[in-house]
C-alpha cells in the first residue's frame, strides 16, 4: 500500500502527522512532505487514519 500527499492541497492542518507521525512528516512550516509514501503492513491502519484526518482531502490511499 502507498499513500500520496498532494502538496497543492495541503494547507498545514497537521492532522495527518498527529494520527500517524511514523508515516507523515511535516516540513518546518508544518506542511506534510508531498509525494508518494510506501506504507508497511504494520502501519497501514495509522496511514489510513492519517489520510481520513486531513480536512483538505490532500492524502489518497492507493
Ligand atoms: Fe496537510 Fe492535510 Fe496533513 S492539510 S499537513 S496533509 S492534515
Amino acid at each position: 500500500m502507498k499513500v500520496v500527499v498532494d502538496g497543492a492541497r495541503c494547507t498545514g492542518h497537521a492532522q495527518c502527522n498527529v494520527a500517524a507521525p511514523e508515516v507523515f512528516t511535516l516540513d518546518d512550516l508544518g506542511y506534510a512532505l508531498p509525494g508518494e509514501i510506501a506504507v508497511s503492513h504494520d502501519t497501514e491502519p495509522a496511514a489510513r487514519r492519517g489520510a481520513l484526518a486531513c480536512p483538505e482531502r490532500a492524502i489518497t490511499v492507493e
